[in-house]
């Protein structure tokens, strides 16, 4: 039984390492002529040698002006509060902003397993999205092809993940359906408007914008980005989003009501099922720890490259913080951010309407996992992770009446410099 299970377990590696060694061969093409523009951009660090080598060998489009480009990399998790960073990004006129096309690897190569903690899925998952981010980063956008299903026809497809959740993609030149630029297009109006999404123009307006953001949920920590943060044809800086684990887990048991089941029935019962799986919320304290003592220990390739924001942060005073990750880019805010940021963030004004979005009451909103979890839950999660709570300035609550009491802070004054 235990045997046959491995022997599925190596099929199936085995055959996401050849699809993905396809892929690899069948875009190898793009990536062979290299007349590398400026060899002493290439000047590995040590230990790097071999690998800055390979790179500058591998690419020819990198290079021209994209040194001039900021890439910018929202590191969160799921129900971090990513999608309002994302928005920072994506109001915001000089930015190309992409809301999680590593979607779209994850979906190809490991379709069964969806947040799997194997080392090898792992491995492969990551190198993957490295080489994709590093594409769109250079707005190769053709490169995501390979990962979509049916393969695109004339370089459109109808196929791309959450498409309307990016402007650049749902306005002109890329969808001629709406009018000016500066106004919002809804996610599925979008979708139904804008028609297939035309490749070819996506990666125009890409090149026409300043700026390229990209968020994602799946990248397990900073370490997992050295190579592209050391990769001297990119310009990356990482926004790190944390949120406290007890507020994540409330969420996601919301909203992933299916593979949260067993959390909602200790919520609902009182009782902790036998079988629960505490790699939902433990893994999250994991990735938050790593990266962030990575983050704060301040080794030299993340200097300039690295800002950690907790959401409760943002959520509290969504401007003045958007105003020190915009300080700490050294790029100038823009006026659609600013309103944008007016109008989705004032109590009582605006309800929600999808269970992604954020248009919501931000400060209160960041605040409700305390009425949502039972205090059996918080104790057991404020256990399990006292090491990253500590760490991020999330205050343990004592007793279920400091839980359920709102004059009870349990979020410490701290500011988490960046790294310049
Ligand atoms: C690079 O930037 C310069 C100056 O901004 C511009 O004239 C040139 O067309 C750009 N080259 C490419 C290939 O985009
Ligand atoms: C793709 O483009 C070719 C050449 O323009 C055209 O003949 C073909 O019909 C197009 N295919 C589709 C599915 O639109
Ligand atoms: C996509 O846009 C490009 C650039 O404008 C255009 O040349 C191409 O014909 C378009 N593709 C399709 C299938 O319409
Ligand atoms: C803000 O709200 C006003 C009024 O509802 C609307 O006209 C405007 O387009 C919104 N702006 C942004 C950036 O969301
Ligand atoms: C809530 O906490 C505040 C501040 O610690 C305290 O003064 C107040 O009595 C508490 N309220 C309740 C209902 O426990």
């Amino acid at each position: 039984m235990q045997c046959s299970w491995k022997a599925v377990l190596l099929l199936a590696l085995a055959s996401i390492a050849i699809q993905y060694t396809a892929i690899r061969t069948l875009t190898a093409k793009s990536f062979h002529a290299c007349p590398v523009p400026s060899p002493v951009n290439c000047s590995p660090g040590p230990g790097e040698a071999e690998m800055a080598e390979r790179l500058c060998e591998e690419s020819p489009t990198f290079g021209y002006n994209v040194s001039r480009k900021t890439h910018i990399l929202i590191l969160a998790t799921t129900r971090s509060g990513s999608s309002f960073v994302g928005q920072l990004f994506n109001q915001h006129l000089d930015f190309f902003y992409l809301f999680e096309p590593l979607y779209h690897v994850q979906y190809t190569l490991l379709p069964r397993f969806t947040q799997s903690r194997n080392p090898s899925d792992r491995r492969v998952m990551l190198g993957a999205s490295r080489d994709l981010l590093r594409s769109l980063y250079d707005c190769d956008l053709y490169f995501l092809e390979n990962y979509i299903k049916p393969p695109p026809v004339n370089h459109t497809t109808d196929r791309i993940f959450r498409r309307g959740a990016s402007k650049a993609l749902c306005s002109p030149p890329v969808c001629e359906a709406q009018g000016p630029a500066d106004t919002n297009l809804e996610e599925g109006d979008c979708v139904r408007k804008c028609g297939l999404l035309n490749l070819t123009l996506a990666a125009e307006a890409c090149r026409e914008r300043s700026h390229v953001a990209i968020k994602t949920v799946r990248v397990p920590e900073v370490n997992d980005l050295r190579a592209l943060v050391e990769d001297p044809r990119l310009n990356l800086k990482v926004i790190q989003l944390v949120r406290d684990p007890r507020g994540i887990l409330a969420s996601r048991s919301e909203t992933f009501r299916d593979t949260y089941r067993l959390w909602r029935i200790w919520d609902g019962t009182g009782r902790k099922p036998y079988n629960l799986d505490v790699s939902q919320l433990t893994t999250v304290c994991e990735d938050f720890w790593n990266s962030v003592s990575t983050g704060l220990t301040r080794p030299p390739w993340l200097k300039g490259k690295y800002m950690l924001v907790r959401y409760e942060d943002l959520a509290r005073n969504p401007m003045k913080k958007t105003e020190e990750i915009y300080g700490f880019l050294g790029i100038p805010l823009d006026s659609h951010v600013e309103r944008w940021i007016h109008n989705n963030t004032r109590a009582d004004r605006f309800s929600s309407k999808h269970k992604y979005g954020t248009l919501r009451n931000s400060a209160a909103t960041a605040e409700k996992w305390r009425f949502r979890l039972s205090y059996d839950i918080v104790a057991f999660t404020q256990n399990a992770c006292q090491h990253v709570l500590a760490q991020l300035g999330y205050k343990v609550a004592a007793s279920e009446q400091e839980l359920k009491n709102l004059s009870v802070s349990l979020v410490e004054e701290r500011h988490f410099h960046p790294f310049l």
